[in-house]
C-alpha cells in the first residue's frame, strides 16, 4: 500500500493525481481533521503529528510515505526522512521546485501557499540550492482552503479575493506559479483568468505523481512489496466537512470515510 497523508481532505487532489499516474496500487489515506487546519499551526504541532500519523500508517503496512499536506511537506519531512530511514517519503516541495526551475524562463517564480508553508521558506530554500539567479515572489492565501471546503470554486467573490492576494504577484512579471498547497488545484482554473495565460501554473500533487511512477519504476523491489488493486481506504480523524463535494470535485464520486482518530 501507498500510505499518504494530510492535514483533512485536500489531499484527494494529490490522491487523484496519483491515480492518473499509478492507478493500480492500494492507497491508504490519513485525513487529520481532528486537527486541522495545519496551515496556521506552529512547526513543533505540525512535526509532531506527522511523526504519529506516520508511524501509524506504518503499522497499517504501507511501504511508503506520500506527505500529501504542503505544510507538513514544509515542516516536517526533514525530521520525518531522519527519524523513519528504512522507508520512502515523499514531499511535495521538491518535485515542484524541479518542475518549476524546468519551467520558468525569466527566472521569476511565484509561490503561494498557507501561513505555516509560506513561513517556513521550504520552496525557496529548495529553489535557490537548485539556481541561486531565481527570484521568488510568495504570498499565503489562507481564505483559499475554506473557499475550496466550501466548493466555491467559481464563484465572483472567489475571483475577487484571488485577484487581491495574485494580482500583487502578477505586478512582479512572474511566469511560473507554484500552488504550494493540497487545496489551489481546484482554484487553478480561477487562478490562471486573475494571473494571465503567460504564467505557467505548477501543480505540486501532479509533479509528485510522475516522480513517484518514475521512482517505482526504477525500484522493482519496493514497487513488488506494494499491494495492488482497488481496496483504497480513506480514513479521517473526525468526521470531514463536506467530503462529498471535495470527493466529487476530485473523483466524480463519493468515497466512503472511515472515521477513527487513532491518536
Ligand atoms: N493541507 C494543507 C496544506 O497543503 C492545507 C489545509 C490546512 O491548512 O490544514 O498546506
Amino acid at each position: 500500500m501507498i500510505g499518504i497523508f494530510d492535514s483533512g481532505v485536500g489531499g484527494l487532489t494529490v490522491v487523484k493525481e496519483i491515480f492518473k499516474y499509478l492507478s493500480d496500487y492500494q492507497i491508504t489515506y490519513f485525513g487529520d481533521t481532528a486537527r486541522l487546519p495545519y496551515g496556521t499551526k506552529g512547526a513543533n504541532f505540525v512535526i509532531r503529528y506527522s511523526k504519529k500519523i506516520t508511524r501509524w500508517l506504518l503499522k497499517k503496512g504501507v511501504k511508503i510515505i506520500v506527505v500529501a499536506c504542503n505544510t507538513s511537506s514544509a515542516w516536517a519531512s526533514d525530521s520525518l526522512k531522519k527519524e523513519f530511514k528504512n522507508i520512502p517519503i515523499f514531499e511535495m516541495i521538491s518535485p515542484a521546485v524541479k518542475e518549476a526551475i524546468k519551467t520558468t524562463r525569466n527566472k521569476k517564480i511565484g509561490i503561494i501557499g498557507t501561513p505555516g508553508t509560506i513561513k517556513s521558506g521550504a520552496y525557496k530554500k529548495k529553489l535557490i540550492k537548485l539556481d541561486s539567479d531565481l527570484k521568488f515572489f510568495s504570498t499565503a492565501c489562507p481564505l483559499f482552503v475554506p473557499l475550496v471546503e466550501e466548493g466555491w470554486i467559481d464563484e465572483k467573490v472567489t475571483k475577487e479575493i484571488i485577484k487581491k492576494y495574485l494580482l500583487p504577484l502578477k505586478e512582479k512579471n512572474i511566469d511560473t506559479l507554484i500552488l504550494g498547497c493540497t487545496h489551489y488545484p481546484l482554484l487553478k482554473e480561477a487562478i490562471a483568468e486573475v494571473i494571465g495565460k503567460k504564467v505557467k501554473i505548477i501543480n505540486p500533487a501532479e509533479s509528485l505523481a510522475k516522480k513517484l511512477k518514475e521512482f517505482l519504476e526504477n525500484r522493482p523491489e519496493v514497487k513488488n512489496k506494494i499491494k495492488k488493486g482497488s481496496k483504497h481506504k480513506f480514513f479521517f480523524s473526525d468526521e470531514p466537512y463536506n467530503l462529498g463535494k471535495i470527493s466529487h470535485l476530485c473523483f466524480n464520486k463519493r468515497i466512503k470515510p472511515i472515521i477513527k482518530d487513532p491518536f
